[in-house]
């Protein structure tokens, strides 16, 4: 089997939240939300690497086999640029730590197309309207029908997304396009709704909800 690295993204700082410490290191239940991320994937790939906003919080998480720290950067993909210099499988998913809730069936999908497709991402429909804004004005309305919301865990090969990172630079936040853009068609897999992304403070109620009743419950769980 090709080893798999899960790069979690922990080193944001969670602004749109509005709480006393990032978003990833709150507790619902009884962890953090990034103890969440880490457990979901940690039986799918071969290693983790975590990005911090500073490698001084390494000290006060819960102790975790396998996880290796490092500092992440200004950008999203400033953090995946500085966890991919430790990489050193052919394979790596690219994963939000605020994203608690991936299963095992998703990961195992995500890194299955990688036979495939040199990157996979998990995309949901998108349920509300999509509008353009201007000026606090309506301009115009898209039709939606192919849009699609991303989430993660996304699928690399691993020398594919250094590729790209250092072909089209670090401040595009939505790395499988970089990739499209180096001329490699992009898999797309069902993604869902239990892997929304913690945000504003209502998706921590959610979260803690999933925690209580539908964690343990494999069949609530896998939609
Ligand atoms: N992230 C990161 N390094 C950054 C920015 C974000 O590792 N420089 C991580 C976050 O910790 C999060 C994930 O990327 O797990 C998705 O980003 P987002 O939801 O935007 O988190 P924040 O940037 O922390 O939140 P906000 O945009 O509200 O400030
Ligand atoms: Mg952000």
């Amino acid at each position: 089997m090709t080893e798999v690295t899960a790069v979690i993204l922990a080193a944001g700082l969670g602004e749109r939240m509005k709480s006393s410490v990032p978003k990833q290191f709150l507790t619902v239940g009884n962890e953090q939300l990034l103890d969440y991320s880490i457990s979901a994937l940690q039986h799918s790939v071969d290693r983790i690497i975590v990005t911090l906003p500073s490698l001084d919080v390494a000290d006060s998480l819960k102790h975790q086999d396998g996880v290796t720290y490092v500092k992440g950067g200004v950008t999203r993909t400033q953090s995946v640029s500085n966890a991919l210099n430790l990489v050193d499988t052919d394979l790596v998913l690219v994963h939000d730590a605020a994203r608690p809730f991936a299963t095992k069936r998703l990961v195992a999908e995500v890194i299955a197309e990688l036979d495939s497709y040199a990157a996979t991402c998990p995309v949901m429909p998108v349920v509300n309207s999509i509008v353009v804004d201007r000026d606090g004005e309506l301009e115009s309305t898209p039709e939606r029908a192919s849009f699609r919301e991303v989430q993660t865990p996304q699928g690399f090969h691993t020398d594919i997304l250094r590729e790209a990172i250092a072909t089209f630079g670090e401040d595009h936040a939505h790395l499988p396009e970089l990739v499209r853009r180096l001329g490699h068609p992009v898999k797309h897999v069902d993604g869902s709704p239990w892997l929304f992304k913690v945000t504003y403070a209502p998706s921590l109620a959610m979260a803690a909800y999933y925690v209580e009743h539908v964690m343990h419950n494999e069949e609530a769980s896998d939609v």
